[in-house]
């Protein structure tokens, strides 16, 4: 059984089907959701589904230590990253190599990069006439949006589309998909022993 953490930093719509696909199986779990933002719905999120959460500040993430803490005694063995805005430190982004994933709305490497979250993003997608965009699932190493892809997934952007729109578009493909990739990715891991 691989245990999930979880680092979002909002709604935490994502979170909520990624607990919910691992919920009935035994393949994996969600152990802990972790935020930098105390007013985050993805702390409702994790407490209608019983499962424990925390805060941790933005100098304590930067820091590296502390996080790697939490992650450890949580007994957390991948991490999934659903909405966070902050960088995840080099220490951190090592000791879960190849074991960490992070979602990012738009086809990278376009349209990413440090500053380039949420309504952001969809608002430069329109602003450009890009006729499709779609979302990317990736490892994360220490860079914004950088490490190596493991799916994408497109969309078109319709001429009418307004960000809002293609936000909603996008959250659809999110959600559909996301919680798939990430069980692959395990599945993968647990095979290679
Ligand atoms: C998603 O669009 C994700 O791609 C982006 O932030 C959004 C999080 O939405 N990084 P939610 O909190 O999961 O609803």
């Amino acid at each position: 059984m691989t245990n999930i953490a979880i680092l979002a930093s909002g709604a935490g719509s994502n979170a909520r089907r990624i607990i919910e696909h691992f919920a009935s199986g035994t393949l994996a779990r969600v152990v802990l959701v972790l935020t930098d933002n105390p007013s985050a719905g993805v702390l409702n999120v994790a407490s209608q589904a019983g499962i424990p959460s925390r805060f941790i500040s933005r100098e304590q993430i930067a820091q590296g230590q502390p996080l790697l803490d939490a992650l450890e005694q949580a007994g957390a063995d991948f991490v999934v990253l659903a909405g966070f805005l902050r960088l995840v430190p080099a220490s951190v982004t090592a000791r879960f190599s190849g074991r960490m994933v992070n979602i990012h709305p738009s086809l990278l490497p376009a349209f990413g990069g440090k500053g380039m979250y949420g309504g952001r993003v969809h608002r430069a997608v329109i602003e450009a006439g890009a006729a499709e965009s779609g979302i990317t699932i990736h490892l994360v190493d220490e860079h914004y949006d950088r490490g190596p892809v493991l799916a994408q997934f497109r969309v078109a952007v319709a001429p009418d589309d307004t960000a809002a729109t293609l936000e909603a578009k996008i959250h659809a493909l999110e959600h559909a998909h996301f919680p798939q990739v990430i069980e692959e990715r395990i599945r993968d891991l647990q095979l290679r022993g």
